[in-house]
């Protein structure tokens, strides 16, 4: 059998009543800051080494999770306003007023790039983990000045609700289309969000309707099973009743969606995919093996673990 027995034993625990609180109580890295600082920059230097813009006036992210340091980092960095959407509130203000101060001495120090030494799990990995140049030291004076760092400080204590309160941070859980409304940003990007999403294809619909038009997304997505398999990829070989037992209720679970269901949806919903930067790793299952829903996949879909995606708006 591919599911691990201990998944099966947690996905039945979580029906037990009370002890579904007990999943997805944090979810992951964007308690460092360190991590945050990476994860910004790695979304930048992809968007600069393949052409894009690295410089907008309004950035959304999706599922910022323990922390909205992501979205702070993208603030140190130039951005004008920052809304952070998630289905759980996981961040508080303490939590990144503390955070911001750490990213503002990392980028007042143009430290390079925390690598892969050591977030050995953090994707994409990088050619190079060097501080970015096109971060001018005019660029970074601007966007750390005293007065601005102020105005930042204010609304990560007291974040708006929708970007029209004009506040540099707007934060609400679970988020609502009002907190961000139509054409309203030029960058869209998660890390680690979308295998989470239960509803796919409206997620990239609504996700292109908030961009202005030539805006850009820029998500890292996971094709991997997250433990509950024992091979990485063995979440395609199991039936959609076995997959619903191992999965119980926890609070997040992969929606087992491959790599080329994302390059479709963006192209669908009207987007030029311009950089598609896969993780590939050996398939753990032989083609045979796959559930009958999963029997589309692709080689490419069996074998990427992961990858960045970005896009252009086109219309
Ligand atoms: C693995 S965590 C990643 C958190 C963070 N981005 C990071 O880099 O550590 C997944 C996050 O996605 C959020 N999420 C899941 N489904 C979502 C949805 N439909 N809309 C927004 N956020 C979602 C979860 O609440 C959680 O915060």
């Amino acid at each position: 059998m591919t599911i691990k027995p201990r998944s099966l034993v947690i996905g039945a625990a979580t029906y037990i009543p009370g002890l579904r609180n007990f999943t997805g109580r944090r979810t992951g890295g964007t308690v460092s800051a360190r991590y945050c600082y990476s994860v910004w920059l790695r979304h930048l230097c992809m968007l600069h080494w393949h052409g894009l813009p690295t410089t907008f006036e309004t950035v959304a992210e999706l599922g910022p999770g323990d922390s909205l340091g992501t979205g702070l980092a993208a603030l140190l960095s130039g951005t004008g306003q920052y809304v952070a959407l998630d289905v759980v509130r996981y961040a508080d203000s303490a939590r990144n007023l503390q955070i911001l101060e750490e990213l503002v001495a990392l980028f007042r120090n143009r430290e390079p790039i925390p690598d892969q030494v050591e977030f050995p799990l953090v994707q994409p990995p990088l050619s190079s983990y060097a501080f970015p140049a096109f971060l001018t030291a005019a660029r970074l004076e601007a966007a750390l000045g005293p007065g601005r760092l102020d105005l930042i400080r204010a609304a990560v204590a007291s974040p708006g609700t929708s970007l029209r309160d004009g506040k540099a941070v707007c934060y609400n859980a679970p988020w609502t289309a009002e907190m961000i409304g139509d054409a309203a940003a030029d960058l869209v990007f998660s890390q680690g969000v979308l295998q989470f999403v239960r509803d796919l294809p409206r997620a990239y619909t609504e996700m292109v309707g908030w961009l202005k038009q030539g805006g850009i997304m820029s998500h890292e997505i996971a094709f991997q099973s997250i433990g509950i398999t024992a091979e990485w990829n063995g979440h395609w070989s199991c039936s959609d009743t076995l997959w619903k037992l191992a999965v119980g209720r926890r609070r997040h679970a992969t929606n087992r969606e491959p790599h080329s269901t994302h390059i479709g949806l963006l192209e669908k919903a009207g987007c030029q995919v311009v950089t598609d930067e896969r993780s590939v790793r050996r398939s753990g299952i032989s083609g045979a093996k796959l559930a009958p829903r999963f029997r589309h996949l692709t080689d490419d879909d069996l074998t990427t673990s992961s990858a960045l995606i970005q896009a252009v708006k086109l219309a």
